[in-house]
């Protein structure tokens, strides 16, 4: 285990992931809890993360004594880089040559943390976010790359294993960054790499066996990744001791529920409940045009439902598709950690409510990680490696008042969107892509006839994390075919055009 110490950088969870895709398992606790999660974990290695600190100001966060005592390799990044030279005995210093965004740093000596990777005298692309710098290594440390704007772009001890980096190994932006962790992980903490998916799948369930023992686990499933994954996992645990709960909102893609229903379909141990709530939520979502109220009517009726389905199982635990995003605590700025649990689908105060205890089997795993899972139980790539999709569904794809027959014809034209682009080779180029019924009628003309018909927006992003997002540059003739089809073959839609706003500032969804 590689244990992550996080100052409060945006992109630690970043670190954690690039640590885990070189086959090392991470966690990531806040400073504040460092010293028992280093207590706790027993880590073979410890990353400091950058943050947004000055190591000048009076009570910054540094990282607890005893890691430093223990003699277990060290890296630290950015902040990390000076916190940890601060506490070596070294000298940081704030600097005007302030570093944002790309850099360059020349590398001017050895070190086993960069053998094979970069060697002296070459330059390389890093991405840099700094104010202060290190202008007086700690003793033992040596120099190994420098930048105009850092001198120690990179500083080693050889001897005690610790290494400080002034740029972030862990962005996509910074080329080399991935190898240069795992070199660290693997080469300098010398873990044997052996957190795979497949070891991970047959220890989830001798957990899951364990934990339950000869008890039931109910399971809702919302017609996502996450939620199938769990209860997937949970068959090959506890099958004849697992009750699926499906609740269908009725805002589901195309096809979307029968998929889920047909993977459950050949299992006689598990039993599936199927409930078609989909009136209960058109119902409820009448004339309403506000977002944030579609959302919230969504997230109530979702348990509201669900609650009253499990009500008639008899069931022990609950199972939920929580991620470790989900369960890393976050640093909030002003200082004390804080916890952020997303509510969604998480079907808040049920447990209690129902003296079920709960059984979250993917709370070590990142979204990647949870499709890697699946692929490893034999889930269709088609199924897990779609799109994101909101749990609130298509109610957020009909700006303004939701119709039944507005999602008809929203469901056949986002599927003929989403098979030209998979037909087309492109489909895991793009992070997300959808179409949106607009509430807004024009003027066409088929035939001789001129038509009053919707609008349909397309929407196709390129984004590694959903935050940021920039539109995929369809050629022309793309769109020109994607627009002639979904016209001619779906009643109700006479106009198609594509979203060219990157986010920010627009979002990716519309409402
Ligand atoms: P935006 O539209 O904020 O979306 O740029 C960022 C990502 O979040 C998804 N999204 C949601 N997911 N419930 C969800 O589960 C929601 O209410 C919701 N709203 C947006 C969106 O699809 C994108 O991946």
């Amino acid at each position: 285990t590689i244990l992550i110490v996080d100052f409060g950088s945006q992109v630690t969870q970043l670190i954690a992931r690039r640590v885990r895709e070189a086959g090392v398992f991470s966690v990531v606790a806040p400073y504040q809890e460092a010293a028992a999660a280093f207590a706790e974990h027993k880590p073979s290695g410890v990353i400091f993360s950058g943050g947004p600190s000055s190591t000048h100001w009076e009570g910054s966060p540094r990282a607890p004594q005893e890691i430093y005592d223990s003699g277990v390799p060290l890296m630290g990044i950015c902040y990390g880089q000076m916190a940890m030279n601060d506490q070596l005995g070294g000298r940081v210093e704030g600097s005007d040559h302030r570093e944002f965004g790309r850099a360059e740093i020349e590398v001017v000596g050895h070190s086993p943390l960069i053998e094979g990777i970069w060697s002296p005298g070459e330059t390389h692309t890093v991405w840099m976010s700094h104010g202060d710098r290190v202008v007086e290594p700690a003793p033992g440390f040596e120099v190994v790359a420098r930048s105009p704007g850092a001198p120690f772009a990179i500083i080693a001890n050889e001897e005690r294993r610790a290494y400080g980096l002034m740029f972030h190994p862990e962005v996509v932006h910074t080329p080399d960054g991935a190898r240069l962790i795992e070199s660290f992980v693997r080469r300098i903490v010398r873990a044997t790499g052996d957190w795979t998916m497949a070891a991970f799948r047959e220890e989830a369930i001798a957990r899951i066996r364990e934990q339950v023992g000869d008890g039931r686990v109910i399971c809702g499933l919302s017609g996502g990744v996450d939620s199938t994954v769990t209860a997937v996992l949970l068959a090959e645990a506890i099958g004849d001791r697992l009750t699926c709960i499906f609740v269908d909102h009725g805002l589901l893609r195309e096809n979307e529920a029968e998929q889920v229903e047909t993977m459950f379909a050949g299992r006689n141990d598990v039993i599936f409940n199927k409930v078609d709530a989909s009136e209960t939520f058109l119902n409820a979502l009448e004339g309403v045009t506000d977002p944030e109220v579609k959302r919230k009517t969504i997230g109530r009726l979702f348990v509201e439902v669900f609650e009253k389905e499990a009500k008639a199982v008899k069931g022990d635990f609950l199972a939920q598709g929580t991620l470790y995003p989900d369960v890393i605590e976050s640093v909030s700025p002003t200082g004390g950690p804080s916890v952020t649990i997303k509510s969604h689908h998480n079907v808040g105060g049920l447990p209690e409510r129902m003296g079920l205890k709960l059984v979250e089997p993917l709370r070590l795993l990142f979204k990647d990680e949870v499709r890697a899972l699946g692929r490893e139980l034999g889930l269709a790539e088609t199924f897990v490696g779609r799109h994101p999709f909101p749990g609130p569904g298509l109610a957020i794809r009909c700006p303004g008042a939701i119709t039944r027959d507005g999602l008809a014809v929203l469901r056949r034209a986002d599927a003929i969107f989403i098979e030209e682009i998979r037909a087309a080779g492109l489909y895991d180029r793009i992070w997300q892509a959808f179409a949106v019924l607009l509430p807004v009628e024009t003027v066409g003309v088929m035939g001789d006839a001129r038509t009053y018909e919707k609008v349909l927006g397309l929407r196709a992003v390129t984004s590694t994390d959903g935050m940021t997002a920039d539109i995929y540059p369809f050629d022309v003739t793309f769109l020109g075919r994607v627009a002639s089809r979904i016209v001619n073959e779906v009643r109700g839609v006479n106009r198609v055009v594509y979203d060219v706003t990157s986010k920010p500032p627009g979002t990716i969804e519309w409402e």
